[in-house]
């Protein structure tokens, strides 16, 4: 079920059998010469739409905005302050709870959230926190974030596809899914061959640690960050979006029945 093309009724329904919901986060930020500035937005609402069957899981509206700051000096990106992308955050699952939603995944696609997006659970979770023990236990609240990169069956197939040529951003990976989702954004750009990047660079980054816009477009003038994302094709990105649909089933699974 897409909740916006559902009807109010059908969401009552739903919540007299379920009470959890996926919500696709990414951004709208520059991805390299040939990635289409939507990729990181496009690839969350896939693999999130791709998940129900039947009926079973209801995925909410995407967050396409997201915290990217470090991307401004590409034209076309759009970024939020963390603290807005947290308001963001709490007003959807603040809107959701009173009508009696309680578990909430953020399937997300772009690492600039994820600090954010915990910023913001750890307040929800005050707000519970402060109640007496009773109440508490009735409001039961629950929120996970999940990036997609980190399903098994979807990291694994990425690295076998691409290796060290993957990269942190603009990945061929991530076009790839974005091909698959929207063949009409495919280009055929010429690029260089990707600049390796040590793996302790890599991780210094990890979550979009970046500094200034000036400062990021000087260090990586077209947009990728040690990824060949011309070797990104719509076959592979079926694939790779088959996987992380199948991975998102089981840890959406998981996490509604977990503790
Ligand atoms: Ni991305």
């Amino acid at each position: 079920m897409i909740l916006e093309d559902s009807t109010w009724p059908d969401i009552e329904a739903y919540l007299r059998r379920a009470r959890g919901i996926v919500i696709p986060i990414g951004s709208t930020e520059q991805h390299g010469p040939s990635g289409a500035i939507g990729t990181d937005a496009i690839c969350a609402e896939a693999i999130a739409r791709g998940m129900p069957r039947d009926g079973d899981i209801l995925v909410g509206p995407t967050i396409a905005l997201g915290v990217a700051q470090f991307n401004l000096g590409f034209p076309g990106t759009v970024s939020l302050r963390a603290a807005t992308l947290m308001a963001v955050v709490a007003d959807y699952v603040g809107s959701l709870v009173a009508q009696g939603f309680r578990d909430f995944y953020f399937l997300n696609g772009h690492g600039g959230n994820i600090a954010p997006c915990q910023a913001a659970f750890q307040d929800l979770h005050l707000a519970t926190s402060l109640m007496s023990a009773t109440a508490a236990q009735e409001k039961g609240l629950r929120l996970k974030l999940r990036s997609w990169w980190e399903y098994p069956q979807a990291n694994a197939l990425r690295q076998t596809l691409y290796g060290a040529r993957e990269g942190i951003h603009a990945t061929p990976s991530e076009v790839a899914i974005a091909l698959a989702a929207r063949p009409w954004t495919r280009r055929t750009t010429a690029m260089t061959q990707a600049e390796i990047l040590a793996p302790e660079a890599l991780r210094e980054m990890g979550g979009d640690r970046h500094r200034d816009a000036h400062h990021h477009r000087e260090r990586f003038p077209d947009g990728r960050i040690g990824s060949d994302p011309a070797l990104a094709t719509p076959d592979d990105g079926a694939r790779l979006l088959a996987a992380a649909i199948a991975d998102a089933r089981d840890d959406y699974r998981a996490f509604l029945t977990g503790d």
